[in-house]
Formats: structure tokens, C-alpha cells, sequence
């Protein structure tokens, strides 16, 4: 019998790390994630939960929209950098050297150096504890042309959804 209480989120590692960019070209932050997640196959909708004390729930909360850009394995030490800072007190953009460039359909700004985006746009949103989980549709979505392609793998993903008998 399974009878020892354990903290449940050590059971439920790894996730992944995304850096989310929020806000608009006058106020852009990013800010790592990890409690973001695709909620279904066929319909583009994810479910990424934000602390309600952080600068980006904030700007999230004004625009409604946000990016989720996938950063590649390299870019480890600006990932961490953005999930310890604030961007109420530092310029995320300037201090890691990670490029803002305009969404496409949204007001906030993708980042250059990251391999794919999807722009969101808020539909939803849940009081869960001292996060609020922002349920979004994605409305775009694009990669660099190698990874679309698949002649380049990101090393942490097989980028692709598991077959069943696989
Ligand atoms: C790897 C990693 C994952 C994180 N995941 C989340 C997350 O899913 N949700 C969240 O609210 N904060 C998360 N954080 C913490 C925020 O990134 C961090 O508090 C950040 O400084 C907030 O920045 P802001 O005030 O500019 O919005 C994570 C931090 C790290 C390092």
C-alpha cells in the first residue's frame, strides 16, 4: 500500500522552461515559466499560471496577450537571469542582450534568440492561490526554419506529440 505523504511537485518534474514576454514596446518584460502547458491536441489553448506579485502578471493583466517563446538549451543562464529578476527593478532585455523584435498579432515583443513563439491572447483566468492561471488561445505560431523543418532538434524535446503505440 502507497501510504508515505510526499510533496507532490518532486513527482511531477521535469517541466520545461519557457520565457514568457508580456507588456508592449515601450514596456516589454520577460519572465521565466515552468507552470505553462498545452491543453490539448487539436485546440490551441494553454493554461500558464503567473504569480500574482510578479511585474508581468501585472502587464498581462493590461494587455491581455503574452508570448511563449522556446528558448534553446544555450540560453540556460538568461532563462535562470529572467526567473530571479524582477523587471520592476531591472531591463530584462538590456541586462541579458536578448533581442526584442514586434509580434505579429499581438502588442508584446518576441524574442530573436529563442527557436519558436506562440502569441496569445487571454481567454480565461483562474484564482489559484497566489498564481492566476491564464487560460490563452494561441492566435500564431512560427519557429526558426530548422526546427520547423526538423533538421535541427531542441536536445531537451522530441518535438513531437508521442504515437500511441510508440
Ligand atoms: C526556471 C523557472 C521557472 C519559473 N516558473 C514560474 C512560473 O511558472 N510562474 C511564475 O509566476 N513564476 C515562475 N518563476 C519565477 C519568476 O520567473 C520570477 O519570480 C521573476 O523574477 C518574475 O519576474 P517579473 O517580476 O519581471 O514578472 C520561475 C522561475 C524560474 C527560474
Amino acid at each position: 500500500m502507497k501510504k508515505v505523504r510526499v510533496k507532490y511537485l518532486e513527482f511531477m518534474w521535469p517541466l520545461r522552461h519557457f520565457l514568457i514576454t508580456c507588456g508592449d514596446k515601450a514596456q516589454p518584460n520577460i519572465i521565466a515559466v515552468s507552470f505553462c502547458m498545452p491543453l490539448s491536441k487539436k485546440d490551441p489553448f494553454v493554461a500558464c499560471a503567473i504569480g500574482k506579485k510578479m511585474y508581468s502578471y501585472e502587464l498581462i493583466e493590461k494587455t491581455k496577450e503574452f508570448i511563449i517563446n522556446v528558448p534553446p538549451a544555450s540560453l540556460k543562464p538568461k532563462v535562470y537571469y529572467c526567473g530571479y529578476h524582477s523587471g520592476r527593478e531591472v531591463d530584462k532585455f538590456r541586462e541579458t542582450g536578448l533581442t526584442p523584435k514586434p509580434g505579429h498579432k499581438v502588442s508584446a515583443p518576441f524574442i530573436e534568440e529563442c527557436v519558436a513563439h506562440m502569441e496569445c491572447k487571454v481567454k480565461q483566468e483562474i484564482d489559484v492561490g497566489e498564481k492566476t492561471l491564464f487560460i490563452a488561445e494561441i492566435i500564431d505560431a512560427y519557429a526558426d526554419e530548422d526546427i520547423a523543418e526538423n533538421k535541427r532538434e531542441l536536445k531537451y524535446s522530441l518535438g513531437k506529440f508521442p504515437r500511441k503505440n510508440a
